[in-house]
C-alpha cells in the first residue's frame, strides 16, 4: 500500500503573504502529484511560486490553504516526520565560508549523525561524484559563485534521505558547472531517491525531469510527462485580435471564456489558449463587439509560450 502512495501529493495549495495593505497570493490553488523515485521540476518564471512551494513543501512555512503531503505524512500536522525524510538545498547560498570544502562535508554529516568512516567514504563519493575533488581543500569563500552552489548540493548527498528538494540548484552557474551538477542529480535519483527541483530553465527542465509542472502567477498551466508537457504545448494556441479602440468591456468579454494569458498591445489584444474551443469562445466574444478589425489564430509551442512568461516578468509591472 505504502508503495502506491505518492511521495507527494498537494492539493488546492494556496499560501498568502499579508502585508500592510494588500495581500500577495503566491500559491493560488496548486495541485501535483509527484511519483516515488521520479525527478519533478516545478518549471515556472521568477515569481511565479515555486520557492513559496517548496517552502511549504519542507515545513518552513504554513500554508494559508489546502494540503500538502511528504511520503504520506500531512506537512502541517506532521512537520517532524516530514523533516525526517528530506533534505534541502534552499535557494539563498548556505555554505559554511569559512570551512574548507571537506570540511563543509564533515560538518553536515556530522550534525546527520553520520559515524566519522561514513562520513570518509560519503565525502569521497560525493566529491567524485559531483567533480569537486580538486576543491576539497580550498575555503567556501574563495570558491567562484558556481562553486559554491555545487558544494551546497553536494552536500545533501552526504545523507541518505529519501526525498531531496533543489531550489534552483543551477541557478548562477556556469555551463561546466551545471553540466555536472546535472549529470549527479541524475546519478542520484537513479539511486531511488525523489527529487523534487525548482528551475526557470525550459532545456535544464528537459534535461532533467521525468515529469514537472509549470507555473505562472501561483498557478499550475501544465503538468505532467515532459512528453505529455510538450504534447500540450502544441495545442496552445495564440489568438490575436485587433479592434479599432480596447474598451474595458471588451477585456472583459475575453476574460469571461478563461484564457490563459491576455497580452494588450494598443489596439491588439493577444490572447493565449489552451484549444480550439477556447479559442472559438474567444473568438465569438470578440465578434460581438463591432470594432473587431481583424484576427488571427496561431499554434505556439510551449517553449514560445515560456519564454514569454518570463520575458513579461522581467519587464516593469503593467
Ligand atoms: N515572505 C514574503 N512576503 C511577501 N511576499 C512574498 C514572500 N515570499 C514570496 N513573496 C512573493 O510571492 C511571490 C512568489 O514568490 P516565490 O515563491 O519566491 O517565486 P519563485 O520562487 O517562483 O521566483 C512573489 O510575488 C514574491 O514577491
Ligand atoms: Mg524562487
Amino acid at each position: 500500500m505504502i508503495q502506491k502512495q505518492f511521495a507527494i501529493e498537494v492539493n488546492n495549495l494556496v499560501k498568502e503573504f499579508r502585508q500592510k495593505n494588500r495581500t500577495i497570493r503566491a500559491v493560488d490553488g496548486v495541485s501535483f502529484q509527484v511519483r516515488r523515485g521520479e525527478i519533478f521540476g516545478l518549471l515556472g518564471p521568477n515569481g511565479a511560486g515555486k520557492s513559496t512551494t517548496i517552502k511549504i513543501l519542507t515545513t518552513l512555512i504554513p500554508p494559508t490553504g489546502g494540503t500538502a503531503s511528504v511520503l504520506g505524512y500531512d506537512v502541517v500536522s506532521n512537520p517532524l516526520d516530514v523533516r525526517k525524510q528530506i533534505c534541502v538545498v534552499v535557494q539563498e547560498n548556505a555554505i559554511e565560508l569559512y570551512l574548507s570544502v571537506r570540511n563543509n562535508f564533515q560538518t553536515f554529516g556530522r550534525f546527520h549523525g553520520l559515524t566519522a568512516k561514513e562520513i570518509d567514504q560519503r565525502s569521497a563519493r560525493v566529491s567524485e561524484l559531483f567533480g569537486l575533488k580538486e576543491f576539497l581543500d580550498h575555503k567556501g569563500i574563495d570558491l567562484s559563485g558556481g562553486l559554491k552552489r555545487r558544494v551546497q548540493v553536494a552536500k545533501m548527498f552526504m545523507v541518505d534521505k529519501p526525498m531531496v528538494f533543489l531550489d534552483e540548484a543551477t541557478t548562477g552557474m556556469d555551463t561546466f558547472n551545471k553540466r555536472a551538477t546535472i549529470d549527479a542529480i541524475k546519478e542520484e535519483s537513479r539511486k531511488g531517491r525523489t527529487i523534487v527541483l525548482t528551475t526557470h530553465m525550459l532545456d535544464e527542465a528537459e534535461q532533467l525531469c521525468d515529469s514537472l509542472a509549470i507555473v505562472n502567477h501561483g498557478k499550475v498551466i501544465a503538468h505532467g510527462s515532459i512528453d505529455k508537457v510538450k504534447s500540450m504545448g502544441l495545442q496552445l494556441l495564440y489568438v490575436n485580435l485587433e479592434f479599432k479602440k480596447v474598451t474595458k468591456e471588451i477585456l472583459r468579454n475575453i476574460h469571461a471564456s478563461r484564457p490563459m494569458k491576455v497580452d494588450v498591445r494598443d489596439s491588439s489584444v493577444e490572447v493565449t489558449v489552451r484549444d480550439e474551443q477556447h479559442a472559438l469562445k474567444v473568438l465569438t466574444s470578440a465578434k460581438r463587439n463591432r470594432t473587431l478589425q481583424h484576427f488571427e489564430i496561431n499554434s505556439a509551442s510551449l517553449e514560445d509560450v515560456f519564454v514569454e512568461l518570463v520575458d513579461k516578468k522581467e519587464r516593469p509591472a503593467s
